[in-house]
């Protein structure tokens, strides 16, 4: 299916709500007591900055719909986003450009591939992978308006700072030391420009896509948002409409296609709803019509998903009844969350 109709207008849209404040809280508790002595994974030594993490440091932030938080640990210490811009600069394209040509112009499939693979680029003749991995990423920053490299990057740094609902920030150090070791990126920007699947300046694509990585945010920035996508695309503590409810449903679907690159699969199976993870350890999970769950832990397992991420996704998805597959006989009682 290669094209559609177009959306077919939606009069009722049914989703749920999270279990009460008090349950919220004390299962976000909860997870990070439990999560907190698990020692497997290995901190991100790909980018020399990012390697001096603490393997102990562990965040968690719940955002509800109407602006409620629910946090623990290290919810509130700023690390640098990485590849969780990913999906909202696709956001952000796809307000600019629409979303059908951003689905055809960068592609919606599961590449199978780690999140940094070149190899994804020379898969399909068109050059074409998805948004979450590096090359569709590079690719939809290309695609930024503005009419220099500046004005792009005012379009990032404004749209990510709106789905955050305060001004974010680069970190300078991560910035420079993830350009001084950018081959690998810089490898894949050439294919690209080689697939005519650039459209700017590869130089300016590497350090619009490197300098957005590097934004400081916390679990908690993270946890709203992400919420802002299970929220029709407006920030639950701005009120701010920073994206439309159909590019939401967008964005959602390419996390839950890809998300956790070449373990999309895996994740989907356990936790049933769409996620995305980030080299620096940080991971957002979202519920859509109910909220979103960020947590931050800099280990991460081979496919470079942070490992209690995963383990309090898992959690939060089971307990508090957030599955997007689940459901029970009718006429069954469905129980409150304990
Ligand atoms: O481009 C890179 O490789 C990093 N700035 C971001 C990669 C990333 O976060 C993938 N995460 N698992």
């Amino acid at each position: 299916m290669s094209s559609s109709p177009g959306p077919i207008p939606s009069s009722w849209v049914s989703t749920g709500h999270l279990p009460t404040p008090e349950v919220v809280q004390s299962l976000v508790r909860e997870a990070h007591a439990q999560f907190g002595s698990v020692d497997q994974g290995r901190v991100a030594h790909g980018i020399p900055a990012l390697a001096t993490a603490s393997p102990q440091s562990f965040g968690i932030s719940v955002a509800a719909t109407n602006g409620a938080t629910f946090n623990a640990g290290d919810w509130a210490v700023p690390f640098s986003i990485q590849s969780l811009s990913k999906p909202f600069l696709f956001a952000l394209v796809c307000e600019a450009i629409g979303e059908q040509l951003a689905r055809d112009t960068l592609g919606v499939n599961s590449t199978g591939l780690p999140f940094n693979s070149v190899l994804a680029v020379e898969r399909t003749e068109e050059g074409l992978s998805n948004p979450m991995v590096n090359a569709g990423a590079i690719a939809a920053t290309s695609l930024v308006p503005g009419e220099d490299a500046e004005a792009k990057w005012r379009f990032i740094l404004d749209g990510l700072s709106r789905f955050a609902g305060r001004r974010l920030e680069v970190d300078a150090a991560v910035y420079q030391s993830e350009q001084a070791t950018n081959a690998g990126n810089e490898n894949i920007a050439s294919l690209l420009s080689a697939h005519q699947q650039l459209w700017c300046e590869p130089r300016t694509a590497i350090d619009l896509y490197t300098r957005q990585c590097a934004l400081l945010v916390t679990a908690q920035d993270l946890a709203l948002m992400a919420c802002t996508l299970a929220n029709g695309g407006r920030q639950p503590l701005s009120g701010e409409t920073v994206i439309a409810p159909l590019i939401c449903r967008r964005v959602l679907a390419v996390m839950v296609t890809a998300g956790l690159y070449e373990t999309s699969g895996d994740w989907l199976y356990q936790i049933g709803l769409p996620g995305k993870s980030g080299v620096s350890g940080g991971m957002i999970t979202v519920a859509p019509g109910k909220g979103a769950l960020a947590t931050w832990s800099p280990p991460l397992d081979e496919a470079g998903n942070s490992v209690r991420g995963q383990l309090t996704a898992h959690f939060l998805s089971e307990r508090l009844g957030l599955n997007l597959f689940d459901s029970r006989p009718s006429g069954e009682a469905i129980g409150q969350a304990p």
